[in-house]
């Protein structure tokens, strides 16, 4: 009997045409410069020298919507701290933690004391037990010589949300310790208490999103090192760029594109790849996002995302109350209240599958959210009614 891996491999071999080496289309690839980004490297790089002088350097916030470089913008930093303060010598650490992996201050402090030598339960103590214990570290000098550790929360919206701004509080109030957050919202200090804000005292950087030459340098880099040459014709990154310009500047979204028109090239057969495998590929991701986030919703959301859906299709204009309404048909008995369905919109606009508008119906009649549809309405419903 044939070996199925071998009939996978002789597919994949396939693929030499196009690609040279996949691996730098890949988000974790962190390439050798980031280009565009030098300016808030820099900024970074001018908080954190102070730990080459063994002074603890400030906190730095990072803010930026997905896809502007925060988190290869912090690992590069790091990689050149790291190599600054061997050659001179001096004790420093950066620890990465992305917080959707450590969700809470418990899991981040254990794994920071884990990474720091120290053998602590990944569950079961009490948080000053392992406070403590940690602190410990610096306190006594365990090392030999001083340690500056700086630690990346990347995602820490969901840290904060989900467990509080205590781990916050715990690390800017130990010594010798400074913080790298990472977060996707402007607003993310309404996550935290004033007693924590004064003491994190932070300096905030902002990315901004890429524009589409940005982009295309960007991807014109990758493409050197993951195609072989002349294998994309002359308007495919210029067209992933343009399309990922229009998705608020999200680098990675144009990498997706890239990589999946690489695919799609391969899978025709073809020996190059072409502005309508872009174009297949923004389908094909766009179908792909859409299904995942709906197949995974609440059943109470996807309720709301059907009633939303029926007012589009009668093409009504939806308010708050009127999608209560029609939401309410659908769920009959079982239906949540009218506040619930505020968390749910709010929810769903986060995911980008709607938006929503807030307009003044004129003096007196107060204001009222209107809200709008932001996917493929064939899809959505597709998708919903296969579930
Ligand atoms: N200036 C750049 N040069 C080269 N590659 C980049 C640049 N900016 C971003 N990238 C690449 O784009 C992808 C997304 O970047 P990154 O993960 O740093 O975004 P992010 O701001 O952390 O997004 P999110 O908020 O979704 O976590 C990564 O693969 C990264 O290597
Ligand atoms: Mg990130």
């Amino acid at each position: 009997m044939s070996n199925i891996f071998d009939e996978i491999e002789r597919d994949d071999t396939k693929g030499v045409v196009i690609f040279k080496d996949k691996k730098p289309l890949d988000h974790r690839f962190l390439p050798e410069k980031l280009v565009h980004r030098e300016e808030q490297i820099r900024q970074i790089a001018k908080y954190w020298v102070d730990a080459l002088n063994e002074v603890t350097p400030s906190n730095v916030t990072l803010y930026g919507k997905t896809g502007t470089g925060k988190t290869a913008a912090s690992k590069f930093a790091r990689e050149q701290l790291i190599d600054a303060a061997s050659n001179k010598n001096v004790f420093v650490k950066v620890e990465y933690i992305r917080c959707t992996d450590y969700t809470t201050e418990y899991q981040v402090i254990a794994q920071l004391c884990q990474k720091l030598g120290r053998d602590v339960p990944n569950r079961g103590w009490t948080k000053g037990e392992i406070v403590n214990t940690f602190r410990d570290i610096f306190r006594t000098n365990a090392f030999g010589k001083k340690l500056i550790l700086i630690v990346i929360l990347d995602e820490i919206d969901i840290l904060l949300d989900k467990d509080g701004d205590g781990i916050l509080y715990t690390l800017t109030r130990t010594d010798n310790v400074s913080v790298l957050s990472i977060s996707n919202y402007l607003d993310f200090k309404n996550l935290i208490k004033s007693r924590v804000t004064s003491s994190l005292n932070d300096k905030e950087i902002v990315f901004p999103p890429y524009g589409a030459d940005q982009l295309s340098d960007i991807l014109t880099e990758r493409a050197e090192l993951a195609f072989n040459e002349n294998v994309l014709e002359n308007d495919v990154i210029p067209l992933c760029s343009a399309m990922a310009a229009k998705e608020e500047g999200d680098a990675r979204y144009a990498l997706d594109l890239l990589k999946n028109a690489g695919e799609l090239a391969v899978y025709d057969d073809s020996q190059k790849v072409t502005s309508e495998h872009v174009r297949i590929a923004k389908d094909r991701i766009e179908h792909n996002k859409v299904t995942d986030i709906i197949q995974t919703l609440p059943l109470q959301q996807q309720r709301v995302l059907e009633a939303i859906l029926n007012l589009t299709k009668q093409d009504e204009e939806i308010s708050s109350g009127k999608l209560y309404d029609e939401y309410k048909e659908i769920s009959k008995k079982d239906a949540v209240t009218y506040r619930r369905i505020f968390d749910f919109i709010n929810e769903l606009e986060l995911l980008g599958i709607i938006s929503t508008n807030t307009v003044s119906r004129g003096r007196g009649k107060g204001r009222t959210n209107i809200i709008k549809l932001q996917c493929n309405v064939n899809l959505l419903e597709d998708t919903l009614f296969s579930i």
